[in-house]
């Protein structure tokens, strides 16, 4: 089996459903079902044996070590983390204690494992750290992509903490010999994201007749990766990424906020038209993000060159696909939208 952290969370949860739709090997799910993870997420597994989950945090060692030790997984996939920007400037303690604290426990207790694995079992095994695009900084309009030799420059103190396990991970290869993979990603969207974000939270404040704020200019350009291309693209360097190397992960989609709104706007009105008007009128433009990141672009020809992976969708199909799931899904948004969800919402946009 594989163990997978952060498995109830939006790029989790679509990496277990992928998983399992298409092998046989089992997934151990281990989360501690912050805010933003949701086991609702899940729900198609209930009465799956092939899906373990285990509430719980990847800060808990002794858990880690008996879980490891009880289910012997051939691989950790780590997506567990506080992942919002916005959040982590509200709040940077969170993200030091996960991203960078849990990090380095998972870490240490994969290493204590690996080295109680003998022959095949030890050659195989796998720890696949998933990271983000952001911890290279900010590009200008003519910089080339992101390539994975590009200096880490994070500004956010959620870059800052993926960018220290980052490192932490390639430590623990260079020095202890674990046998680590890294992605790092851009802008994930897809079914399941936690409408906080970008794209999903335009959906929901569309819907409900709401403002859509756009922060600063909106000029801000991001490379948009549909989910399920990203988790495809982590299936492929699990499967044949050279060890100790990380690979970029990227949609060739690079966009600038304000039309990634106007898209979902569109889409919106062709789909469920409003009878008060072009969705478009609600675009609110607000005080931008403290240090803001400009552009983000990814050069995703190493994980092409070497695994042969490019993503399947395009932003015009992705964005459809998603647009039409949440949708479908009005109750999935209903109760993720429920009890701290408002707290977050007035915290980030009342004082904007
Ligand atoms: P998410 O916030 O939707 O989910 C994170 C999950 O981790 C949640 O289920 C949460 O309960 C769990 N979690 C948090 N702290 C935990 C802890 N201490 N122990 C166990 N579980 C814990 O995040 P996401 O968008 O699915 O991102 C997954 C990973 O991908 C993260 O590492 C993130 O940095 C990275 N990433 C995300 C994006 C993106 O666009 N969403 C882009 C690049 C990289
Ligand atoms: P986000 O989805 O938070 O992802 P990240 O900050 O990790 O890129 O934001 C994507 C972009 O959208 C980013 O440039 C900030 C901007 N944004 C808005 O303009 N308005 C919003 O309400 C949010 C949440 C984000």
């Amino acid at each position: 089996m594989i163990l997978v952290t952060g498995g109830a969370g939006f790029i989790g949860s679509n990496f277990v459903l992928d998983w399992l739709a298409q092998s046989d090997e089992p997934v151990l799910n281990l989360d501690a079902l912050t805010y933003a993870g949701n086991l609702a997420n899940l729900a198609s597994l209930q009465g799956n044996s092939r899906h373990v989950f285990v509430h719980g945090d990847i800060g808990d060692r002794a858990l880690v070590d008996q879980l490891l030790s009880t289910h012997q997984p051939r691989a950790i996939v780590h997506f567990a983390a506080e992942s919002h920007v916005d959040r982590s400037i509200h709040g940077p303690g969170a993200f030091m204690k996960t991203n960078v604290e849990g990090t380095f426990n998972l870490l240490e207790a994969a290493r204590a494992y690996w080295g109680t694995l003998q022959g095949e079992a030890r050659a195989n095994f796998r720890f696949h750290h998933v990271s983000t695009d952001e911890v290279y900084g900010s590009l200008k309009p003519t910089d080339p992509p992101f390539a994975e030799t590009n200096p880490y420059e994070p500004n956010s103190p959620y870059s800052a903490s993926k960018a220290a396990s980052d490192h932490l991970v390639r430590a623990w290869h260079h020095t202890y010999g674990l046998p680590v993979l890294t992605t790092n990603c851009s802008n994930n969207y897809g079914p399941y994201h936690f409408p906080e974000k970008l794209i999903p939270l335009m959906i929901v404040n569309a819907l409900a007749g709401r403002p859509l704020p756009v922060y600063g200019d909106g000029q801000q350009i991001r490379d948009w990766l549909y989910v399920k291309d990203h988790c495809s693209g982590i299936r492929a360097v699990l499967a044949g990424g050279r060890l100790g190397e990380t690979y970029n992960i990227g949609g060739w989609n690079e966009m600038a906020n304000i039309d990634i709104v106007k898209t979902v706007c569109k889409l919106l009105d062709e789909l469920r038209p409003d009878p008060a008007g072009p969705y478009a009128r609600l675009i609110t433009y607000v005080t931008d993000r403290p240090g803001h990141d400009r552009r983000y672009a990814i050069d995703a020809r190493k994980i092409e060159r070497e695994l042969g992976w490019r993503p399947a969708e395009t932003f015009e199909t992705g964005i459809r696909k998603t647009v039409q799931w949440y949708l479908n899904h009005a109750e999935w948004v209903a109760q993720v939208q429920s009890g701290a969800y408002k707290e977050w919402v007035a915290a980030n946009y009342q004082a904007r």
